[in-house]
């Protein structure tokens, strides 16, 4: 008898094969981590490069060794990628990603946990429930094991918001509104209270609920572009008038432009006053409640139905991980569970361990709570607060250094975000302005020392710097004002 060995399949490894290939790669990502300081944040003509390295042939029939693969890919990635990591790094809401998040991700891959039904991951869905009751008790959010809230970590804050909100739908309709869609009991005449300052998301949501963008009622801001509670009062009562049924407010609890917080304790008194859902969105801000100087204005957020975070911004966990979280978590499997024949059934919704696929849209889901346990473990809540309070004093420095160029105006600090624009004293044309500061910022971003994004606030176009990165040094901030004065004279 021959002692033949099975082929191996393709995609197979053997521990030492895994080891060499793992530790080579695991050195490279070291090497990029300890040089990332020094790098350009990007290369401008990557897309470029990356579409010639990786060619138009079609899928070759032969497949290529391990370490082909690894090199080839790693070196470009690590060569040619924008580098949300590196200390500079100030556009949109980015955070700068933990090394143990990536750690975080190897392991989750190599269990490979579908967290759908506890009974394929019990440990994943025990480690998820720990993680979103930590970001509880980061934004004050009530966690305690006997009441009632509870929620699940989605892909981001797009996905967060959206969950808070079809909760929000199925609990002013019933459950007759799954089988009757948009036309029961007049859900049509539904109507969703934010201001122009909310994220984008809402008319995503809006438009795949079906109750389309017109259900929104953009509310009027104060001069620090918050909700306005008297416009608010009047809006949900003229619709009251006219036979419109007010389903939710939307309050940010940190807007994507300027960090502007609305009066969220004011607002959840308006929505118990009239019975309407208060869903705040947290995606970038609320994590910030754990910082002593931030926490009073974000005291409301435990008066929220829902609120959505994203661990994948400023709680520097590797994308992609968001979270939901609910006042009372039943909203949550009265409107994702369905029964099945082919998948165990719960025990019941207060059952432990969760099935993560009847609290959400997602059926067979990644294990992203793992990346994100680590992270809040390893920091806790002081190291967040330290984190996150240096980004928001580092974005007050900036706006205090801003001030004392008078070319420069210092237009708005709220959170960690910053924005103002090049205004030098003799020019008054605001499209003229626009039209410098564009300029301005693209140069800036091209010559990739920093990368703060835009805003534009009251037909302004601003530079906006967003600082949710934990590399980044008070001589970064202090640098900034003189670079963008540096282009701004070259380009005048
Ligand atoms: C306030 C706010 N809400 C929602 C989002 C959307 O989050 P995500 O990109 O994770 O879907 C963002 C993104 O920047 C945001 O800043």
């Amino acid at each position: 008898m021959t002692n033949q060995k099975e082929p191996r399949a393709p995609l197979d490894m053997d521990a030492d094969e895994f080891r060499e290939a793992g530790h080579q790669l695991v050195d490279k990502i070291a090497d990029f981590l300890a040089g990332l300081n020094e790098r350009d944040i990007h290369k401008p003509n990557a897309a470029n490069v990356a579409r010639e390295a990786l060619g138009t042939v079609s899928l070759p029939n032969t497949g290529s060794s391990t370490e082909d693969v690894i090199g080839e890919v790693s070196d470009l990635l690590l060569e040619q990628s924008l580098f949300n990591g590196h200390p500079r790094f100030w556009g949109y809401v980015n955070g700068s990603a933990s090394p143990l998040g990536a750690l975080g991700d190897l392991l989750a891959s190599s269990i490979n946990a579908n967290v759908c039904t506890w009974t394929v991951a019990p440990v994943a869905s025990e480690i998820e429930r720990q993680a979103v009751g930590w970001i509880g008790d980061l934004l004050n959010f009530p966690n305690d094991p006997k009441c009632d809230s509870g929620g699940l970590l989605v892909s981001g804050g797009t996905m967060a918001n959206i969950t808070g909100l079809l909760a929000a739908k199925r609990a002013r309709f019933g459950a007759e509104i799954r089988e009757q869609g948009n036309v029961f009991k007049g859900a049509e005449k539904s109507k969703f209270y934010a201001t122009v300052e909310t994220h984008a998301w809402l008319e995503k949501a809006l438009d795949m609920m079906g109750f389309g963008e017109s259900a929104i009622n953009r509310v009027a801001t104060d001069d620090n572009l918050r909700m306005d509670i008297d416009a608010l009062q009047k809006s949900i009562q003229c619709d009251l008038e006219q036979g419109f049924l007010p389903l939710a407010v939307i309050a940010s609890a940190g807007t994507v432009s300027t960090g502007a917080i609305d009066p969220l304790e004011e607002i959840a008194e308006i929505c118990k006053q009239h019975n309407i859902w208060f869903h705040i969105d947290g995606a970038y801000g609320a994590v910030s409640a754990c910082v002593p100087s931030t926490s009073d204005e974000l005291a409301g957020i435990g008066l929220a139905d829902s609120v959505a975070m994203d661990a994948h911004k400023w709680l520097f966990v590797p994308f992609e991980a968001g979270c939901v979280l609910l006042r009372n978590r039943l909203h949550l499997t009265d409107t994702f569970a369905h029964e099945t024949t082919y998948y165990p059934t719960t025990g019941g919704p207060n059952a432990l361990p969760i099935a993560y696929r009847d609290q959400g849209v997602q059926t067979s889901r990644g294990f992203r709570a793992l990346k994100v346990w680590m992270c809040l473990k390893r920091a806790g809540k002081d190291g967040y607060a330290q984190m996150i309070g240096n980004n928001i004093r580092q974005a007050k420095r900036l706006y205090e250094k801003v001030q004392q160029h008078p070319e420069l105006e210092a237009v708005s600090q709220g959170l960690s975000i910053t924005t103002f624009r090049y205004h030098p004293a003799e020019i008054h044309d605001e499209e003229l302005l626009n039209k410098l500061n564009r300029e301005i910022l693209s140069t800036l971003q091209a010559k990739a020392w920093a990368y703060p994004s835009h805003a534009t606030v009251n037909g302004k176009y601003l530079i906006r710097v967003c600082i949710t990165n934990f590399r980044t040094t008070d001589q970064d901030i202090d640098e900034l004002p003189d670079r963008v004065l540096s282009i701004a004279r070259n380009i005048s």
